[in-house]
């Protein structure tokens, strides 16, 4: 079937709020294409435009990107220096057009070790789209799960001795408030691309619910036929949140 006919068989009152992706794969590709690892990521962008576009179309409220993770760091320093540049590059030269179709971007994670140049860049140019409120794109950068919730712990720490919370006031909702993400939902569906079937300290607090949908698909394949199939997919799925009322 193709993209027109199945956008057809998408529920419109079931369109997932938020769906978060691991876009994994990007190496295999060039592997298997007999070409660089940083031509694997370029090829990765057109991917990412791809379900954008696609977000936009169907009304998704909320999309999540893995773009670089915590780990990341430990890859040879001629990747970590292109990535950071095609993300950044990426940003710029898309920004226009993510503006004209109602993205509202916004980068989440940890500023360290991110020069403060590319971080004050980085809110410049997204801040152009704050207005929006079609489509809010969350870019993970330098973004690690668990180092999320150690910053949130001390940032809890930190209130609770300056009296601004009490100990008693803490639990799953307030908690949020100290995440990267806060004012996001969580994420309804999860997608993981290149046959890993691990979040890989991706959202870990955040996804407790989450459906997940993996495909052996390299990321730079990922069409936008195959996005719906997922969504399809998910719409099918019986969520119950462990008797949790939502
Ligand atoms: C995983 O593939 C992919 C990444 C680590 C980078 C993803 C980043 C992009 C696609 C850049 C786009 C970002 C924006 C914001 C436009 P991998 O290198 O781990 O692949 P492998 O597991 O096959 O080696």
């Amino acid at each position: 079937m193709d993209y027109k006919k199945l956008i057809t068989e998408l529920k419109p009152d079931r369109i997932p709020r938020h769906v978060a992706i691991i876009m994994d794969g990007n190496g295999r590709w060039a592997r298997k294409h007999n070409t660089t690892r940083i031509n694997g990521h370029k090829q990765g962008v057109a991917a990412v435009r791809r379900v954008v576009e696609t977000g936009v179309e169907i009304g998704l409220k909320y999309l999540t990107i893995y773009a670089f993770s915590t780990e990341n760091w430990a890859r040879s320093k001629r990747e970590v220096n292109y990535l950071l540049k095609l993300i950044m590059n990426s940003l710029v030269n898309e920004i226009d057009e993510l503006i004209k179709n109602g993205v509202n971007i916004r980068f989440i994670g940890s500023r360290e070790n991110l020069s403060e140049s590319y971080t004050r860049k980085v809110q410049q140019t997204c801040r152009k789209s704050w207005e929006n409120n079609k489509l809010f794109l969350n870019v993970a950068m330098n973004y690690g799960g668990r180092n999320e919730i150690i910053d949130a712990c001390k940032d809890i720490i930190l209130d609770i001795n300056k009296g601004k919370i009490e100990l008693d006031e803490l639990n799953e909702k307030s908690l949020d408030n100290y995440l990267y993400t806060t004012g996001i939902p969580d994420p309804d569906l999860v997608i993981r691309t290149s046959g890993e079937q691990r979040l890989s300290n991706f959202l870990v607090w955040q996804s407790a619910y989450s459906e997940l949908w993996f495909t052996d698909t390299l990321w730079p394949d990922f069409s936008k036929k195959e996005f719906l199939q997922a969504l399809i997919d998910y719409q099918n799925r019986d969520r119950r949140f462990g008797g949790r009322k939502r």
